[in-house]
């Protein structure tokens, strides 16, 4: 395709991406969670996740002080609506990066194996959406899927948020 056939805002579109889209927020969000950088627990039988990238501005500039607030199911696909197991916040550093160590949730209840997750710019609305896992469902949207390493010590995965 020639470029002058190319709708201006596609020449516009900085290399980032377009923003990435929402999801629905389900059930299970609890307000509260704590700020660490690890959900793991040593006792779980599900492997170890660690999930890094960057939150981006439209125009492909990183975000610092982006506060992410993850939430996802235990082995048995349980949420903890009691408590905050496999809840907790970490915030962008000053290049946007962020990093979440877990262990891998299983899917449930027919859905795909997912983490769901609120990305809260400050004095923004916050983002609310799931990221998915490669090649586990033909439901999962596109531009929400990670992109996955397998490691002896665990999986290692990437996912780079860009915020309107
Ligand atoms: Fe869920």
């Amino acid at each position: 395709m020639s470029l002058l056939a190319l709708p201006l805002a596609a020449l516009c579109q900085p290399k980032c991406g377009a923003p990435t889209p929402a999801d629905v927020e389900g059930p299970f969000y609890k307000a509260g969670a704590p700020v660490r950088a690890s959900l793991a627990e040593p006792s779980s039988p599900a492997e170890t996740m660690v999930l890094t990238g960057v939150v981006l501005s439209a125009e492909c500039r990183p975000l610092a002080n982006v506060s992410l607030d993850f939430w996802h199911a235990d082995a048995q696909g349980a949420y903890d609506n009691a408590g905050y197991r496999y809840r907790g916040i970490v915030t962008t550093d000053a290049l946007g990066r962020y990093r979440l160590e877990t262990n891998l949730p299983p899917p449930y209840s027919g859905r795909p194996r997912h983490i769901h997750v609120k990305v809260q710019r400050v004095g923004a609305p916050p983002l609310t959406t799931q990221l998915y896992f490669p090649g586990e469902s033909r439901d999962a949207p596109r531009a929400l899927v990670l992109k996955m390493e397998r490691h002896a010590e665990g999986r290692a995965a990437t996912f780079d948020f860009v915020l309107p």
